[in-house]
C-alpha cells in the first residue's frame, strides 16, 4: 500500500530509524536526519546501528526502492510535507528529562522547513514540552507551525510490528489540516482498523508517560507481591495466572523477576515524578517513587540470594545468563542483568556474562566483567548460575548435560521462566523470585 508523501524523520535512534524504514516501505519518500555522522553512512549502507528483529531487512528493502535515505544536512528537509521529531530525551542527574536534543533539533531544522509542513513530535516528553517546542520552531522559522503530538508506544524487540500495526495511534492537535495529513500518512494502519484517537496536545503528551507509568507500576506490583510470596511460601507464577484471568487485571506485564530496565520505563517514571513536581502535582506521583524503589530492590534481592547460596563470593565463578535489558534486544541501558553482574563482581566474584546479542554493548559499559560467547563453555567450573534475561535459548538449555560441566549445580532464575521440575530432576538446585515449582 502506498501513500506517497514527502516525509522526514528527525533523530534516527530506535524510534526514528524504524519509523523512517517502515514509512518508506509503505511508499513514502523518506529522509532520516541525524547529527551522528558515523550513524548516517551506516544506515545508508543498510547496516542497522542496533539489533532489532526484522529491522535490517526492512531497512535494506526500503533503501533499495530509493524511497529512503539518511542525511546530516537539514537543508534536505525543505520539501517535506510531514516532519516527525523522534530525538531522544534521556535522564538528567536527579531524574528530570534532558530535552536538549529537542531544542537542538528544532534550531537545526526550523530555518529550512516549508511554511506548509506539518511538524509532529514523537519523543517522550514531560507535559508542556510541545508548547515550548512550537514556540521555538516559530521563533526560529518565522512561520506559524501548529505542532502536533503523536506519542509512540513501540517496544524494543517488536519495533517493526509495533510501527506497522500499533495498538492505537494517538494524535494531539486541534489543527484540521495537520490531522488530515497525519491520517493520510497512517492510511495503511487505518486500513487495518488501528484505532485513531484525536485529543488536545497536553493530553497526548500525558498519554505516553501515563502508559509507561502504568506498565512500570504493574511490574512493581507483582514484584512486591512476590517478595511477600517468598516469605509466605506462596507461588507468584500461580498467583499471577489466577489474578490475570480477571479481564480487569489482565495477564500481561505480570511476570515477577529481576524487574524492568531499558531506555524507557525507568527514566520515564523518574521524569514523570520530576515534571509533576515542577507543575505542582508532585504528591499525586509519589507512588512512582515506590514503584522505582521496588524495582531496584529486585536487583538487590538477586544479589542477596547469590550471597545466601555461596556465602563469601570472593574468587567464586558466577555465570550470568543475559546482559540485555530484555530478550531480542542488544540494548543494555539500565539493564537489571548487568547491574546484578556488576554488583556480584564488586563483591569479589569472577563473573562471566553471556548474551546472544548484547556482549559488545555490555563490554563497553562494564569492561571489567568477563564475557563468553560459547553457551556450553561458560558453564565450566561454575559455582553459581544467574538467569537474568529470558532469551529463548536459555529455556532450551539441557540441565543434565550442564551438570557435568559445573562445579556446583545451583541456579537462580531471576525471570521465573525456566522449567524448575526439569532442572531439579537433572540434579540442580533452582530458586526463583517468589516461584516455587
Ligand atoms: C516500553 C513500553 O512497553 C513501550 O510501550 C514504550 O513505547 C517504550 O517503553 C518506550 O517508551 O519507548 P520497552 O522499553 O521496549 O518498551 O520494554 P518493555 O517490553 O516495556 O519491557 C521493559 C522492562 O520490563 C524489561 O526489562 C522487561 O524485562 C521488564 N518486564 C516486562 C518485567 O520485568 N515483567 C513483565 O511482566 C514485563
Amino acid at each position: 500500500m502506498t501513500t506517497g508523501m514527502q516525509v522526514s524523520v528527525v533523530g534516527c535512534g530506535y524510534l526514528g530509524a524504524v519509523l523512517a524504514a517502515v514509512l518508506a516501505e509503505q511508499g513514502n519518500q523518506v529522509i532520516g536526519l541525524d547529527v551522528d555522522d558515523a550513524k548516517v553512512p551506516q544506515l545508508n549502507s543498510g547496516i542497522p546501528p542496533f539489533f532489532e528483529p526484522e529491522f535490517e531487512s526492512v531497512l535494506q528493502r526500503s533503501l533499495a526502492t530509493g524511497n529512503l535515505s539518511f542525511t546530516t544536512d537539514p537543508t534536505k528537509l525543505s520539501a517535506s510535507e510531514i516532519v516527525f521529531i523522534c530525538v531522544g530525551t534521556p535522564q538528567l542527574d536527579g531524574g528530570a528529562a534532558d530535552l536538549s536534543q529537542l531544542w537542538r533539533a528544532a534550531d537545526a531544522i526550523a530555518p529550512y522547513l516549508s511554511e506548509t509542513a506539518v511538524v509532529v513530535g514523537r519523543s517522550t516528553v514531560p507535559v508542556g514540552t510541545a508548547a515550548k517546542l512550537e514556540q521555538r520552531l516559530n521563533q526560529k522559522s518565522g512561520h506559524n507551525f501548529q505542532l502536533a503530538w503523536n506519542p509512540e508506544f513501540l517496544r524494543e524487540g517488536h519495533a517493526i510490528n509495533d510501527t506497522r500495526l500499533p495498538d492505537r495511534i494517538v494524535i494531539g492537535s486541534n489543527d484540521i489540516n495537520a490531522i488530515s495529513k497525519i491520517k493520510e500518512i497512517y492510511q495503511p494502519q487505518l486500513a487495518n482498523q488501528v484505532p485513531f484517537l484525536v485529543m488536545d496536545v497536553p493530553t497526548a503528551e500525558l498519554v505516553k508517560v501515563s502508559a509507561n507509568a502504568f506498565l512500570a507500576t504493574k511490574i512493581s506490583f507483582i514484584n512486591a507481591i512476590s517478595e511477600v510470596a517468598d516469605i509466605a511460601g506462596a507461588d507468584i507464577v500461580a498467583l499471577a495466572e489466577a489474578i490475570g484471568l480477571d479481564p480487569r487485571i489482565g495477564n500481561k506485564f505480570l511476570a515477577a523477576g529481576v524487574g524492568f530496565g531499558g531506555g524507557c520505563l525507568p527514566k520515564d517514571i523518574r521524569a514523570f515524578i520530576a515534571s509533576s513536581q515542577e507543575i505542582g502535582a508532585g504528591e499525586a506521583m509519589q507512588f512512582l517513587v515506590e514503584v522505582d524503589r521496588i524495582n531496584l530492590r529486585q536487583r538487590d534481592r538477586v544479589v542477596r540470594l547469590a550471597k545466601s547460596q555461596l556465602g563469601d563470593l570472593t574468587g567464586k565463578k558466577v555465570v550470568v545468563l543475559g546482559a540485555a535489558f530484555k530478550p531480542n534486544s542488544d540494548d543494555v541501558r539500565d539493564s537489571p542483568a548487568l547491574d546484578v553482574a556488576n554488583a556480584i563482581h564488586q563483591l569479589g566474584a569472577r563473573v562471566f556474562v553471556h548474551d546472544p546479542k548484547a556482549i559488545e554493548n555490555a563490554r563497553a559499559r562494564f569492561p571489567e566483567l568477563n564475557y563468553e560467547r560459547d553457551l556450553t563453555e561458560i558453564f565450566k567450573d561454575a559455582e553459581l548460575v544467574l538467569h537474568l534475561t529470558e532469551w529463548q535459548q536459555y529455556r532450551e538449555l539441557d540441565p543434565a548435560m550442564l551438570l557435568t560441566k559445573v562445579a556446583n549445580p545451583v541456579i537462580i532464575d531471576g525471570r521465573n521462566v525456566l522449567d524448575f521440575a526439569k532442572w531439579r530432576a537433572a540434579g540442580w538446585q533452582i530458586t526463583g523470585m517468589g516461584k516455587r515449582d
